[in-house]
């Protein structure tokens, strides 16, 4: 019994995979204590003495005893389950029920038992702790309902529900809705590997309390009935039963452990708030109109809009349209649309548009029309030189460095406060003085992968302006413009005994790519300690797949639906919305501004930027992580349980 071990459990708080180890630390106590006791109970004959009745109250009091310690335990590891209000069996047969069809009824057995059992184990505590209050008849009544054949017994019940947990065709199909891609996590925040492993720390628990209450059963009736020492065989079978439940238990999560998904992200929130649930790249690509005779170096009216594919340097002349409007840092791909049109400006930049919409003279509309705040302006081809038609064109604005865009991206690196042993464990975007950041929570790292609950923060960005002449654009943070406005999604991993402890993004030179870069640092899983001595092991990502096209895509809110496409391994580039759903005045993707950490905070073993949308919607970008891969440290307790049998 490594009882040093088991102390351990009550100083610190408790991750999902400490549970386990508590939990199967606490088996084997039981096992061992039960046994111990039972030896006792035959041998004592003061025990079976009918007349001494404070003795069997002693007897009873000890059994209390181990269900304190039960319930002490079991109450550590529950602590950690932040609903409080209901356990994960509890909340998986009311959510998944929803998508997995063919078990419904399974997951509702399972917690119907749970219930079933949860209260012969209140009512036996109860039993014993007051054991003077009842006569011999209610407490033999009541250890038959316990321990009988019936089919509402706890012998029965829990046989049953074992049976369902371990079938193989339902642990798989319960695997499968722990999927990503079934967003079943959105409920749990943990990570199908985490939800597996909480659920079978969660069966576990029923299995020890059933145990402890079959076995308090055979104790009363050893005590009280007339036919004493016949049931040191029952007891023996009742044990061997529940060590081989463990067992199965065991062998079932370390079978199914490696299949079981580390992905942890946030899923869609609607309704969508600017600043809650998202951000996004502000004042950076605007649809623009300027007529053609400002785009002409030589002020001709002499070519088509499309011969305006990129300019630089533009003349406003004496176009008065032209003067009202903020001047671009570049023009981009014109194009003739009407010889007329009205348009309905916006009430300035914090709109982050220049038009609400437009109606052409054709009476088609870019954008959405409604009634417009400020005043619509006509605007129309004139002719110059007789027969040169001096059009409006409909192009795109690079806004360039205004004091009110908001294209910046964080590129100093931020990194956990390893000299406190501190490591990363969630991730979000924020905006801080107009630079998006990727904000990390940071979380101390303790023995066996844990995480010191109240060490858990969210690291505040650097609080810098880009207007500081140290802060270098490229170096520092990078602004987004029409040549430089790609964003890798990859995922990046820590090597295996490494977590990861830093990220940020660089900026690929060769491509002009932003990529994401992590930082992580080997540790001692026994100790917690990160290695302090090595340098952090940058990770990064050199490939590079296909471009993710966002073409003629409208606002990414606008969608009534929630995503259902999510890409990985490609890169997007920051683009306008299109012109005649939007004006082309938003730039897309927006950026998802959701934390994302898991709700028992664990080391991280990777993290990703990935896309989510719908077609014809410019989507998010959003992060997620990959909670810490405990498969290898579990095969020692795998391996230590197998020896104990
Ligand atoms: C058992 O009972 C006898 C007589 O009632 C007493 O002398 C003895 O001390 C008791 N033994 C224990 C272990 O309590
Ligand atoms: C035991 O207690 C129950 C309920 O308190 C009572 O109905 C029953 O008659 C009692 N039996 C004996 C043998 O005292
Ligand atoms: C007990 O359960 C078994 C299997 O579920 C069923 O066949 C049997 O009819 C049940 N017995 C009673 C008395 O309900
Ligand atoms: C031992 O337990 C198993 C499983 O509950 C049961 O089928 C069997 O009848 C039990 N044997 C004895 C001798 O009680
Ligand atoms: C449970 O373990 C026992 C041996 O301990 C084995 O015979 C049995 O097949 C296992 N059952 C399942 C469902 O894994
Ligand atoms: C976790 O580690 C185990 C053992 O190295 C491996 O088999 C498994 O594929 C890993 N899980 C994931 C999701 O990478
Ligand atoms: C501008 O005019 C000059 C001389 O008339 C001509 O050579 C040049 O090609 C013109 N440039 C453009 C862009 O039309
Ligand atoms: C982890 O630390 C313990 C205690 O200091 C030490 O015994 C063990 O060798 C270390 N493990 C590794 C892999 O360094």
């Amino acid at each position: 019994m490594q009882s040093s071990l088991l102390c351990f459990f009550f100083i610190t708080f408790i991750s999902f995979v400490s549970c386990s180890i508590a939990l199967f630390e606490l088996s084997v106590k039981v096992t061992n204590v039960i046994s111990e006791n039972f030896a006792n109970a035959n041998e004592s004959p003061n025990v079976t003495d009918p007349d001494s009745s404070n003795q069997k109250l002693l007897l009873l009091l000890e059994l209390d005893s181990i269900t304190v310690e039960v319930d002490e335990i079991i109450g550590q590891i529950q602590r950690s389950d932040k609903d409080k209000n209901s356990n994960i069996i509890s909340r998986m047969s009311q959510n998944l029920p929803l998508m997995i069809n063919d078990h419904k009824s399974t997951l509702k057995d399972i917690h119907m038992s749970q219930i079933y059992l949860n209260d012969y184990y209140k009512a036996m505590k109860k039993y014993i702790r007051d054991a003077d209050e009842y006569n011999s008849t209610v407490l033999l009544d009541f250890a038959d309902k316990v321990s009988s054949a019936s089919n509402n017994s706890v012998s029965s019940m829990v046989k049953l529900l074992f049976e369902k947990v371990v079938d193989k065709s339902f642990i798989e199909n319960v695997l499968k809705h722990l999927d990503p891609i079934n967003n079943y996590y959105c409920h749990e925040k943990q990570s199908g590997a985490e939800i597996l492993h909480t659920f079978m720390n969660e069966i576990q628990t029923i299995n020890i309390k059933s145990y402890v209450s079959i076995y308090t059963a055979y104790m009363i009736k050893e005590i009280y009935s007339e036919t004493k020492g016949s049931f040191k065989k029952a007891v023996v079978n009742a044990s061997e039963n529940f060590q081989m439940r463990t067992n199965n238990l065991t062998s079932t999560l370390k079978t199914y452990l490696t299949t079981a998904s580390l992905e942890l992200r946030r899923c869609d929130l609607q309704p969508y708030e600017y600043g809650e649930t998202y951000l996004e790249i502000r004042n950076f690509l605007h649809g623009i109109i300027i007529n053609k005779v400002n785009l002409d170096p030589n002020g001709s009216c002499n070519k088509e809009c499309n011969a305006y594919s990129y300019i630089k340097h533009y003349n406003c002349g004496s176009n008065e349209w032209c003067w009202k409007e903020a001047m671009c840092s570049k023009v981009i791909g014109c194009q003739y649309v009407d010889s007329s049109m009205e348009v309905c400006p916006s009430k300035g930049y914090k709109t982050n548009r220049r038009y609400e919409y437009v109606k052409l003279g054709n009476g088609r509309v870019l954008g959405k029309e409604k009634p417009c705040d400020t005043d619509i302006t006509s605007l129309e081809t004139y002719r110059s030189w007789v027969f040169w038609k001096c059009s409006y064109c409909f192009c795109l604005c690079d806004e360039g460095r205004k004091f009110y865009t908001q294209n910046h991206i964080n590129m100093r690196p931020v990194e956990s406060n390893i000299h406190r042993n501190m490591v990363v464990t969630g991730l979000q975007f924020i905006e801080h003085n107009h630079v998006i950041h990727l904000q990390i929570q940071e979380g101390k790292l303790l023995p066996n992968g844990q995480i010191d609950l109240k060490s858990v923060q969210w690291l505040a960005p650097e609080d810098y302006q880009i207007t500081q002449r140290n802060y270098v654009d490229g170096k520092d943070y990078h602004t987004l413009s029409w040549e430089k406005r790609s964003l890798q999604l990859v995922d990046i991993m820590a090597k295996e005994g490494n977590v990861v402890t830093g990220v940020g993004f660089v900026l690929d030179k060769f491509r002009n790519h932003l990529r994401l870069q992590v930082s992580t640092r080997p540790f001692n899983f026994t100790t917690g300690e990160l290695t302090k001595t090595s340098k952090a092991v940058v990770e990064d990502s050199y490939e590079v797949g296909p471009q993710l096209k966002l073409d003629a895509v409208d606002i990414p809110t606008s969608s009534k639906l929630p995503p259902n496409q999510f890409t990985t391994n490609k890169f997007v580039k920051f683009t306008n919305s299109d012109f005649q759903k939007d004006a082309g005045q938003t730039t897309v993707p927006f950026l998802d501004a959701q934390p994302v950490e898991s709700a028992n905070p664990v080391p991280l073993s990777g993290v990703g930027i990935f896309h989510k949308g719908r077609p014809e919607f410019g989507g998010f970008i959003a992060p997620r992580i990959f909670t810490y891969n405990f498969t290898n440290h579990l095969e020692p307790i795998f391996s230590q349980l197998k020896t104990n049998d």
